[in-house]
Formats: C-alpha cells, structure tokens, sequence
C-alpha cells in the first residue's frame, strides 16, 4: 500500500469529473490542454456527439470512440510490423473517417482538428473555411461534425484528393468492391492513362477529373459483366477513388523501392474499401448527419468567398519553402496535365525569385495577403486558427544567424494578422516527433476577428 495516497490517483482521468473518460492513449501536454477547453465549453450531449479527446460521457460512449473502435487499418500481408503497430497506436487518432486514404506531406492530425474545431466554437450547421486545404483533412472532418465546409487549395491534385476522400464517406462502394476482384486491369487502365494524362481546363475553378473521362471505359473497369451501368455519379465516384488508390501505389512504390506499383495496387484498393466501409458502417451506426463539403481549386490569396460569411477559418500554410509540394506531387499533377511552372508561380512558399532571401520576402507578403482575405472572409468576433511550425535551419542559413535568432513562423503570422484586424487570443504548443523533421515544434495559434 502506498503511503502518499496522490500516487494512487489516475492522472490524467482525475482532471475531469467521474464519468469523463478520456480517449486511450493521450500522451501530448497539447491533447490534455484541449480536453480541458472542450469539457469547459462542450454539454455533455455534445461532447458525446463531437468530442475528439473522450471515450465515453456520464456512460455513453462518444462518437469519435465509435468511429475509431474496432479493427485498424486493414494493412496488406506484406506491411512490416512496425507500420502495422504504428496503425494500431493511432487508431484514436488518425485511423477513422477516410482520413487514412493517401498519406498526404504535412496532413493534419485529423483528431487534433476536431479539438480545435470544438473549441473555435464552430457548431453543427456553421461554416469552416480551409484555404490551403491541401488533402482535405478539415472539409472531412467539419463533414463527421455535421458542420460545412469550404476547402481551396492551390493544386489540382489536392483538389481531387479532397473531393474524393469527402465523397467516400457517402459514396456506394459495391462497384469498388468488384474492382477488387480486377485489380489489375484496373491498375492498366490507369498506367495506359498516366500516359496520355487527363486533359482538362486548368482556368477551371472547380475541379473535376472526370471531365474527359469515358463512361465506357469506366464500366469496364468496375463490373465483369458488360451490362450497361445506369447511375453515371457512382461511375464518377468508383473512378476517382480508383485513381486515388493508383496515385497512391505508384507513390508508395517510388518511397520504399521494394515493390512495383502494380504489386502494392491490390493491397492498396483493399485498403481503401476498408476504410470506407469502416467508416461508413460507424456514420449510419452513429446516425452522423454529414455536413455538406465545397472543395475547389483556388488561391488563398483571392478568394471567391463573400465577405463576414464564415464562423470559423482553420489551416496550415506551407512552412515558408521546407517542402516543395509540386516536386513532391509532380508525377499526381502530371496526370492532370497540370503546368507546373504556372502553378509554381500560384504556390505560397515556392514563388519569388531563385535567391532564398526574395522568396522568403514573397512568403511573407503572400501569407499576409492570405490572413486579410481570411479576415475578411469571417464573421466579427470568429476565429482563425492557424497551425505552424518553423524552419529555422534553412531560415537562419539565409540570415546568417543562428536558430535561436530567426524569427518563428507563429510569431510572423501573429504579426501579419494583426495587420488585418486579428488578434491574437490563444496559443498552443506542439512537439513534432520522428526522425525524419529536422521541425521539433508547431503551433496552434488562435487569432480573433476584432
Ligand atoms: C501544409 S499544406 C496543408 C495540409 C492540410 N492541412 C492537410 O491536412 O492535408 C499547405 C497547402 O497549401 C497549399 N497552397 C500553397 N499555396 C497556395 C495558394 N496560393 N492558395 C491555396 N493553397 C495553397 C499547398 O498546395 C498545400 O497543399
């Protein structure tokens, strides 16, 4: 028996009344901090409904533990065990939803945005903005909340990506599961097209990669048999989350060089019906109205959206110029015809001169010009989260200084955003972890339309 009675007290449970109980595995300061504000500012009933931070309330398990309980990832057979553990950990934090289709360069931690969600104040029927979208982690998200979307992102590819991860936690997946079975004249089907990329009109504002997509072909891909398919948006629909699965084994195959791409497809498609039919039982079991999703290319810098329209704007701009999203999505945008040196001139971070110095001059107007349409964009009094992070190594070699001394991004971005009329109300940290960042924190910071 332990003679200090505290170290008998189960923290961090102890922090909330009885009958809180906290989602497993909560290990971040940043996550507790969150549960906090979401306990303080959420009813019971809708913390059961919407919270991300806890498995059950006064007995009732909460939504988000519904959508995450059961079976992870399904990975395929081959999958080492330190990814299959890795999947298995996370599962209460990125493995529900469709939020595991494509791993996407510097997504968001889709749990983490339903905290900040809740505590932005945003409600079921209310309207989030995502202006730098990226893979469409929000517009799914703010879809499980109940709560609307608009998501714009620069990138055709991104574009599509969101579309498709939004449709497929509605979409009929019967005829993914024939393509199962096909898998690999699928995968031809899409190789020959990599070939001959889809061509489609670039000035367009919303995007759709069907444009020039034949019906006929596409009932080839998804049924053995030769009967005429009847529903043209399912045929859309089955067609892009195939093309998203092959986008994604082609990547997969040029990160680890073990397999061919056709290889990984199969696996890769098995997965992804997985996830959708995961995720769609736990919406009709949880009886989640989806919120609606308004995805479309566009610049964060000029956006097509009325004035003081929106409760709540939340996104992560690139950081500066640590990575190069065309390079990175090069072989995803070539499909799409996409021109690269135009959509190069497009991308906060990547425009501005050769010299570093001039494009970091260009990142921080260009991201001043984003925060006054955000501002603008918002109703008086809603927030603007924004999540960054700071690459001071390569920042301090451009100003011949040390770490130390750079200015972090967070504090740049409080900054500009004080010039458009946003202040600042909130700010949280956030540890990075994994090898392979040279970025050991991010931020949460929390800017209010005055
Ligand atoms: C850090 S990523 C966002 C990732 C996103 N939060 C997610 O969960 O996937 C930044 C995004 O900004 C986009 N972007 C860059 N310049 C843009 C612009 N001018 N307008 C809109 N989006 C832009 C990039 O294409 C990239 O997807």
């Amino acid at each position: 028996m332990c003679k200090n009675n505290s170290l008998n007290d189960n923290f961090p449970a102890s922090l909330f009344p009885d009958g809180y109980e906290l989602i497993p595995d909560l290990k971040e300061i940043y996550e507790l901090q969150l549960a906090y504000y979401e306990y303080k500012l959420l009813s019971p009933q809708e913390l059961i409904e919407n919270s991300a931070f806890f498995a059950e309330v006064g007995d009732k398990p909460t939504r988000h533990f519904e959508l995450c309980a059961g079976e992870s990832l399904y990975l395929p057979g081959h999958s080492s065990s330190k990814r299959k553990s890795f999947f298995e950990s996370n599962i209460f934090h990125t493995g529900y939803g469709t939020h595991g289709l494509f791993p996407y360069r510097g997504k968001f931690h889709p749990q983490m945005i339903k905290g900040i969600i809740n505590i932005m104040g945003l409600k079921p029927g209310d309207t989030i903005l995502d202006p730098m979208m990226g893979s469409g982690t929000v517009p799914v998200e703010a879809s499980l909340m109940g709560i609307n979307s608009l998501g714009v992102d620069a990138s055709p590819f991104c574009g599509f990506m969101a579309r498709t991860k939004v449709d497929a936690l509605s979409m009929p997946l019967d005829r993914v599961e024939k393509a199962m079975a096909n898998s690999d004249k699928v995968f031809d089907y899409f190789f020959r097209k990599s070939n001959s990329p889809i061509t489609r009109n670039t000035k367009a504002k919303k995007f759709n990669s069907y444009d020039s997509f034949r019906e006929e072909e596409s009932k080839y891909l998804t049924s053995k048999s030769t009967a005429p398919c009847s529903d043209t948006d399912e045929t859309k629909l089955t067609h892009n989350l195939l093309l998203l699965a092959y986008l994604d084994s082609v990547g997969y195959a040029e990160r680890s060089k073990q397999k061919s791409a056709k290889e990984l497809f199969k696996g890769i498609l098995q997965r992804y019906y997985f996830v959708c039919k995961k995720a769609q039982d736990a919406i009709s079991k949880t009886r989640i109205t989806l919120g609606n999703a308004d995805v479309s290319v566009g610049d964060a810098r000029e956006l097509e959206v009325e004035s003081s329209s929106i409760n709540g704007v939340l996104f992560s701009p690139p950081y500066s110029f640590a990575i190069d999203y065309i390079e990175n999505d090069s072989f995803h945008l070539k499909f799409f015809d996409v021109d690269l040196s135009d959509l190069r001139n497009r991308m906060i971070g990547l425009r501005g001169g050769r010299l570093l110095l001039d494009k970091y001059e260009c990142y921080k107007a260009d991201l001043g010009q984003a925060l006054k349409e955000c501002a603008r964009v918002l109703k008086p009094g809603c927030l603007c989260t924004i999540i960054i992070g700071t690459n001071s190594s390569q920042l301090s070699t451009i100003f011949k200084t040390s770490k130390e001394q750079v200015q972090g991004l967070h504090e740049l971005t409080v900054e500009l955003g004080a010039d458009h009329g946003l202040k600042l109300v909130k700010q949280f940290e956030r540890s990075i972890h994994g090898m392979s960042n040279t970025m050991r924190k991010e931020y949460i910071v929390m800017l209010q339309k005055v």
